[in-house]
């Protein structure tokens, strides 16, 4: 059998990845022997590696990609259009390329969080939502929230200034909520009660720092709060244990990451994504 439709990960670096894995396992699912995604690792420097790595996807005639860490945004000239939605997030997290050699910019990620968050039976109407981070992955969960109809999100940044922007970009979004930036630290999170949901969207507790949280001892949590952490490796991070320990539920990010590649998967395949091959192949991938 040839092997006449790639895809791939477009990243830096490419090797923690488990999407390969999860959309090969996909692939295999639905009898798409004739499919394999690939890992691609991209140098940022040059500089210009990035372009000719997205030109390069019509020219040796891929049928699309993911895109991760640190090019979400850096894509953006290179695609010929984004969707609606990758317009607001202004990050594109998977490109298609369509028939005529169209690439399309597309961002799953939104989605991926609130089909996760629909999985675990949470509604957020009229909710209060706190996230903590204010970086690429900050904006997807941010929009996602406020598309969920939550009433406020305070964004808490280490840096202060990241937060009041990406607070003010989604104003325009989203008139009719409350979104603000604060600075993450001990007092103002001392101040912040009475929030449904607290989403980790920092890189703070990843493998190697793991017994680290962008959180404080001294700060407690309540039992009918929700603690989501966007990190999935180490599936249960030092700020999921806290919550924990407070009686709050807590989720981890591997929901997230296997939606948003189901998303993928139909936008360049066309067909129905197999959710729990794809479930099984990542939970088997971390173990
Ligand atoms: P990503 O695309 O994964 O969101 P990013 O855009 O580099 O990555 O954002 C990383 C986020 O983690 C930022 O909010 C960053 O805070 P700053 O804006 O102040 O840099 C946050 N972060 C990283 N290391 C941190 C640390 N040690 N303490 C608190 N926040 C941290």
């Amino acid at each position: 059998m040839t092997i006449d439709n790639l895809v791939g990960l477009i990243g830096w670096p490419t090797s923690h990845s488990i999407s390969p894995i999860m959309h090969n396992q996909a692939f295999h699912a639905v009898g798409l022997k004739n499919w394999c995604y690939v890992p691609m690792p991209v140098s940022p420097t040059p500089s210009t590696r990035i372009k000719e790595a997205v030109l390069g996807l019509r020219a040796l005639g891929f049928r699309g990609a993911n895109v991760t860490v640190p090019y979400k945004e850096k894509v953006i000239p290179y695609v010929d259009s984004l969707t609606d939605e990758a317009q607001a997030l202004g990050a594109v997290n998977t490109i298609v390329v369509e028939k005529d050699g169209h690439l399309c910019g597309h961002n799953t990620d939104a989605r991926g969080f609130l089909a996760d968050l629909e999985e675990h039976n949470l509604s957020l109407k009229n909710s209060r939502a706190l996230v903590l981070g204010a970086g690429g992955s900050s904006r997807a969960i941010v929009y996602a929230l406020l598309k969920a109809g939550c009433s406020e999100v305070v964004i808490f940044n280490r840096t202060e200034e990241k937060a009041r922007e990406l607070a003010n970009r989604y104003k325009e979004y989203f008139p009719q909520a409350t979104i603000c930036g604060r600075q993450l630290s001990e007092e103002n999170l001392k101040l912040s009660r009475d929030f449904k949901l607290v989403v980790n969207t920092t890189s703070v507790g990843l493998t190697h720092h793991d017994n680290e949280m962008p959180w404080f001892e001294s700060v407690a949590f309540a039992p009918n709060q929700v603690v989501y952490d966007l990190i999935y490796n180490p599936n249960i991070t030092a700020l999921l244990k806290h919550a924990h320990r407070h009686g709050a539920t807590t989720i981890s990010g591997l929901g997230m990451l296997i939606h948003q590649g189901a998303l993928a998967f139909s936008l360049w395949t066309g067909l129905p994504p197999p959710l729990e091959a794809m479930k099984q192949a990542a939970y088997a991938a971390l173990k």
